[in-house]
């Protein structure tokens, strides 16, 4: 008996140690076949943690805690709602790729930072300073911004690529979502192979280079990214949100994907800290994201005249275009034509790397998001080419994407930038 007891007295201390324990949470795929079924499958999961809200007729994916699995499969066959089981332990794929984590080096210098992983914060931060300092050139400039300082004290980097004055503005930020690991990764896999072909001399590169600023924050939400790892004390695989305290004791962090200015607090966003959809107490008032925007109104205001802004995302394989603040059939853009046209291009040349299928829509068409980038980067910030895109994949490995598909997920998405930005060039 008192071994027994000594037992699970451990095994708390560890779980407590590790963070939080996704042992025996499942995830379903679930099916819709109407509208009346999407919006029911909607309101009867409106507290659980959607991986994956697809349009009608395509899986969407929920996360459903151990205790809940049994009262959720009754309550969805009760609805006659076609799901299934797709991840069996939600832990046992996160005790994996900790595990690999765990064994290999820190990377501290640009050598030994492989491409082809997931960093921690630091790593990531390192790597902004490194990349800089080995690649700025008179040819092209890069410059290292502190940004911002997050509610738990890290600094937010950017990096401002320029050839010179006069330049035209293109952004691009990764990581808003802490969970999706190949958002960072794909972000800075861009920059090297845009830099990369801007040396090698690439028509589009060198071109969208004499033309534009290129502005870049690899990781926004940095204590998010922190709390998803595994070197944090008390870490969180799953995490979506900022880390800033609510008005609630018991849930913390804002979406700062609802959390922008335009149509602030709509549809698709929540009112309670304890969403993962939850927008704030007021526009802008996530920590990190206010300082991000002010930053990016003050180059604006500066005169900066931005293009571009683009919103890097997982999982889903989507271009998407504003508005995302209501369904796209109550408002259009006034560019709708040009931002469908410039996506499928470039989607295009994206699915032509890999074979990898992505589609394009406006963000109101696949489901409500106000207070989301897209509209922000297009109405407040003046971007008339502003997407997010959600890279891979659809759904099989979901934010667990193992580390083997960085590079064919970077080689394809620069493709589909390249093309986008080829595209832009063509009306500058
Ligand atoms: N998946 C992202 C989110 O939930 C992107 C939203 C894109 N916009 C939209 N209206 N669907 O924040
Ligand atoms: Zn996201």
């Amino acid at each position: 008996m008192m071994k027994l007891l000594l037992g699970l007295a451990l095994m708390t201390l560890c779980a407590v140690a590790h963070g939080k324990s996704y042992e025996g949470y499942q995830v379903f795929t679930i099916t819709p076949k109407s509208k009346a079924q999407l919006e029911q499958m909607h309101e009867m999961m409106d507290q659980l943690d959607f991986w994956r809200t697809g349009p009608v007729g395509e899986p969407s994916q929920v996360m459903i805690p151990a205790t809940d699995v049994e009262y959720v499969k009754e309550a969805l066959e009760a609805a006659q709602l076609e799901f299934e089981v797709h991840i069996n332990n939600v832990q046992s794929l996160i005790d994996e790729e900790t595990k690999a984590i765990m064994s290999r080096e820190k990377a501290t210098t640009l050598a030994t930072f492989d491409y082809n992983k997931y960093h921690s914060y630091q790593e990531i931060m390192d790597w902004v300073t490194n990349f800089r300092k080995a690649e700025s050139s008179s040819a092209l400039f890069i410059q290292e911004i502190n940004v911002a300082t997050s509610y738990e004290g890290r600094q937010i980097k950017a990096l401002k690529l320029t050839t010179g004055s006069g330049r035209l503005g293109a952004y691009t930020q990764g990581g808003i979502h802490a969970r999706e690991w190949v958002s960072p990764a794909t972000v800075i896999n861009l920059l090297k192979k845009f830099v990369d072909a801007f040396k090698a001399g690439d028509s589009v590169a060198t071109n969208f280079f004499n033309k534009f600023d290129w502005y870049v924050i690899p990781s926004l939400n940095v204590d998010g990214y922190h709390h998803t790892r595994p070197e944090a004390s008390n870490t969180d695989r799953m995490w979506r949100k900022n880390r800033q305290p609510t008005y609630t004791s018991s849930c913390t962090g804002i979406d700062m994907n609802r959390n922008y200015g335009y149509k602030w607090g709509g549809d698709g966003s929540s009112g309670y800290p304890c969403y993962e959809t939850y927008a704030g107490e007021s526009a802008y008032d996530a920590v990190e994201l206010n300082q991000v925007t002010n930053w990016l109104l003050g180059l604006k205001n500066g005169g900066q005249q931005f293009k571009i802004h683009m919103d890097v995302h997982s999982y889903s394989q989507y271009w998407v275009y504003p508005y995302s603040y209501t369904y796209s059939s109550s408002a259009k853009v006034p560019d709708l034509a040009d931002l469908e046209r410039v996506a499928k291009a470039s989607v295009a040349k994206l699915t032509a790397v890999h074979g990898k299928s992505y589609q394009t829509m406006t963000s109101g068409d696949w489901y409500p998001a106000a207070g989301a980038s897209e509209d922000f980067g297009y109405k407040i910030l003046g971007a008339k080419y502003s997407y997010t895109v959600e890279m891979r994949d659809t759904g099989y490995y979901g934010f667990e994407l193992p580390e083997n598909q960085i590079q064919p997920c970077g080689e394809e998405t620069y493709a589909g930038f390249r093309e986008m930005f080829r595209q832009v060039l063509l009306e500058v």
